[in-house]
């Protein structure tokens, strides 16, 4: 099954950037940088990989980003993912990052943007794997904020597939941030945004009323109100469900515990996703292994979750039809 599953054409459509640094390429990374980390070793930094809940990895997760300073840094980031995504058996990636952490350390915009692109390329090149750019607008920061660096990528916005609403999620709802993701639609860049991962349901049925979302990350916690499945299934809101990371950052204690098989049943168009897999246990084929694991499905299911995330990939149709 593990060779059936990795030879599974995947489409990675929920992944952080920033969050598959790998412990070796951070201390790579800060030492050409000059940074200075409060772990001695690799194993140091993997012993403290050990989550109470989002902001737990938060913290470490905005602390491992610091090493990255030009756009050199961001490419060989990107590489070394896409590397190992081609590993995996993807073929396609979208890749989120986040821009305001790395401006507030003086990283200029452009850098992530050309760094990440070039890379993007390059993953064509050398993988024949597609992928699409999101910039995530962090939600524990002022909508202000975010609004303005909205207006100052815009540079870089023929470069955007979407924009994104990630970070710390509870005390900070999508109403928040509805007159950034007005302006985006304005000019026509599409809205995802993470909802209902630690926070309600209502934060849910907020990202579908207030941002106008055409995709939802996690998603996990729409059970909680019967009217939003109703809603999310007849529109078939694609949710990129992250179950290693859901498990790590302990939205449920045991993935045997997670309400993905509960999510199908209920005919929802669910996708299967890494989230920060140099943080949560690995990437994209070990997330469809532990499903298998804990679930037992058969190969038709995970025929279909595949099929969801290429269905909604932002992908010339072509090449979508070709994999499809
Ligand atoms: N949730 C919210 N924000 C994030 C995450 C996540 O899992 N990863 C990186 N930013
Ligand atoms: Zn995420």
């Amino acid at each position: 099954m593990n060779t059936w599953l990795k030879a599974l054409p995947k489409a990675e459509l929920h992944l952080h950037i920033e969050g598959t640094l790998e412990p070796e390429q951070m201390f790579e990374l800060a030492a050409r940088n000059g940074v200075t980390l409060p772990y001695a070793s690799v194993d140091e930094v993997r012993a403290a990989y050990e989550f109470s809940d989002l902001q737990s990895f938060l913290d470490l997760y905005y602390q491992g980003m610091t090493v990255l300073h030009t756009e050199q840094d961001f490419f060989e980031l990107a590489m070394a993912y896409f590397a190992r995504a081609h590993d995996d058996g993807v073929v396609h990636v979208e890749l989120s990052f986040d821009p305001q952490p790395h401006l507030a350390r003086g990283v200029a915009l452009g850098v992530p943007f050309e760094g990440l692109e070039r890379a993007m390329r390059e993953a064509e090149r050398r993988y024949d794997i597609s992928s699409a750019l999101i910039m995530s607008f962090v939600r524990d920061r002022p909508a202000d904020e975010a609004l303005d660096v909205l207006e100052q990528a815009q540079p870089w916005h023929h470069q955007l597939a979407a924009i994104g609403l990630d970070s710390a999620e509870v005390g900070n709802p999508p109403e928040k941030f509805t007159a950034v993701f007005e302006r985006a639609r304005e000019l026509g860049i599409p809205r995802l945004a993470h909802a209902g991962e630690e926070g309600p349901a209502g934060y849910i049925s907020g990202a579908l009323d207030a941002l106008d979302v055409c995709r939802i990350d996690h998603g996990v916690r729409c059970l909680e109100d019967a009217a939003l499945v109703e809603r999310l299934r007849s529109k078939r809101m694609p949710l990129t469900v992250c179950p290693l990371s859901n498990v790590y950052l302990r939205v449920v204690e045991r993935l045997e515990d997670h309400p993905l098989p509960m999510l199908l049943e209920q005919g929802l168009k669910v996708t299967l996703n890494s989230d920060d897999p140099a943080y949560f246990g690995g990437g994209m084929l070990n997330n469809f292994i532990a499903c298998h694991a804990a679930f037992g499905w058969e190969q038709a299911i995970f025929r279909q979750l595949a099929r969801h995330a290429l269905e909604e990939a932002f992908m010339d149709d072509e090449r979508r039809s070709r994999l499809l």
